[in-house]
């Protein structure tokens, strides 16, 4: 048929090729190469499931195309490195007042979430450097144990790549592919991690990173790094992620809500500013929730940051004795705090950790907002649209 046809696309430059969607999509739509992970248009029927467990939102692209031949070809989509623009497409004749083209794409955002967009002043980083066919070797400078709970094995492991370069910025994640094959006798797909190191190294200058990694069941790639020992190798992509990243302008207040091993880019931030911009009192506030604080990653490190440079409420859901806490129910109990910066233009909010997680903070963001006179939605919606909203979970 002779009608403009919208086409579903994935943003190669925000994608951080975690294959979710791939694994998710009911009709087996999705695929990838060494290089990019593409959608292809005879098999997609819109069904929108690979939406919302995309944690970067770059599955959330479409373009219109004249027909649905004129769709851009698999072999397109592997060798792009960035989307094309949308073209000028002429409407039908005798489409009138009505834009044809407009209304697809207005279809095609329907029931999407919102943009994560980059903050204003983040430097740029460096995408898709080591793909799947051509992964760099990192050489294990550490691997230590973060947690004392016997049944939580966290672990920080450092990684050198032996003069290589990594350019990484803070809030970028890396892969990590496990050595062996999967069930199918295929080479396992790349696990992403967050890299929970500044983009200077563990020191200064060092130029190695850091991963905080949890002991899943089972879990194929967190038992192999978890078990890795000093001098072992491991097979590295990425980096990935252009939208979960810090801003440099000193000025910026962060405020940073996280669980478990999703405290690692709230580490590397910490980190990053203590080194660049040092102590500046409310510049930067955590919310990190765990079980217990023997469970809770880098304890005896955050302790020791001072209260001046990082505000922390470390707050436990298992510990004996004590009601069950969730970072929600401290940011409610924080409620002048947050409201406070909910209003600053400054503040940028950065949440990473259990995916559960993410409506309760939601709804204890509403109620703080509604206690200034505000609707949350709206407010997400211009924090998200100044780069200053950012959601990482899994
Ligand atoms: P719990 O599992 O006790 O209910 P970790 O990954 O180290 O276990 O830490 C995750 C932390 O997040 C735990 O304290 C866990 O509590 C908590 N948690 C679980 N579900 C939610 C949720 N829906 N909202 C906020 N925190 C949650």
């Amino acid at each position: 048929m002779n009608a403009p046809f919208k086409q579903h696309l994935i943003d190669p430059e925000i994608c951080i090729r975690c294959y979710t969607c791939e694994m998710t999509c009911p009709v087996e739509a999705i695929e990838h190469d060494d290089n990019n992970v593409v959608v292809n248009a005879d098999l997609c029927n819109f069904c929108m499931a690979c939406i919302p467990v995309c944690p970067t939102g770059s599955i959330d692209e479409w373009r219109v195309v004249e027909t649905r031949e004129a769709a851009y070809s698999l072999g397109d989509q592997y060798g792009w490195s960035e989307l094309p623009e949308q073209a000028d497409i002429a409407a039908p004749d005798g489409a009138g007042e009505d834009d044809p083209i407009a209304a697809l794409l207005a279809e095609a955002h329907k029931g999407a979430g919102g943009k994560a967009r980059v903050p204003a002043s983040a430097s740029k980083p460096t995408v898709n450097l080591y793909t799947l066919g051509t992964p760099v070797e990192a050489v294990v400078q550490g691997n230590y144990r973060l947690t004392d709970d016997p049944d939580h094995d966290v672990r920080h492991i450092i990684l050198d790549f032996q003069g290589k370069p990594f350019p990484f910025l803070e809030g970028q994640s890396l892969g990590i592919i496990p050595p062996g094959l999967d069930a199918k006798g295929q080479p396992h797909l790349p696990r992403l991690y967050s890299v929970s190191s500044p983009r200077d190294g563990e020191r200064p200058g060092y130029h190695n990173v850091s991963l905080t990694v949890k002991r899943e069941e089972g879990g194929v790639c967190s038992t192999f790094l978890c078990d890795l020992q000093k001098g072992d190798t491991v097979q590295v992509t990425g980096p990935f992620g252009a939208t979960f990243l810090m801003p440099t302008d000193p000025d910026a207040r962060l405020l940073m809500i996280c669980t478990g091993t999703g405290s690692a880019p709230m580490r590397a931030f910490t980190m990053a500013r203590q080194r660049n911009v040092g102590a500046k009192p409310g510049g930067m506030v955590m919310f990190f929730g765990a079980r217990t604080p023997g469970s809770l990653p880098y304890f005896g490190p955050l302790n020791k940051v001072p209260d001046d440079l990082l505000d922390k409420h470390l707050v436990y859901s298992r510990l004996p004795g004590h009601e069950k806490e969730y970072v929600q129910d401290r940011m409610r109990a924080e409620e002048d705090l947050v409201a406070e910066m909910l209003q600053d233009p400054r503040t940028h909010i950065f949440i990473c950790g259990l995916r559960g997680m993410e409506d309760g903070v939601d709804r204890a963001f509403t109620n703080i907002a509604e206690s200034f006179g505000q609707q949350w939605t709206a407010l997400r919606d211009t924090l998200r649209e100044e780069g200053r909203y950012h959601v990482e979970t899994y």
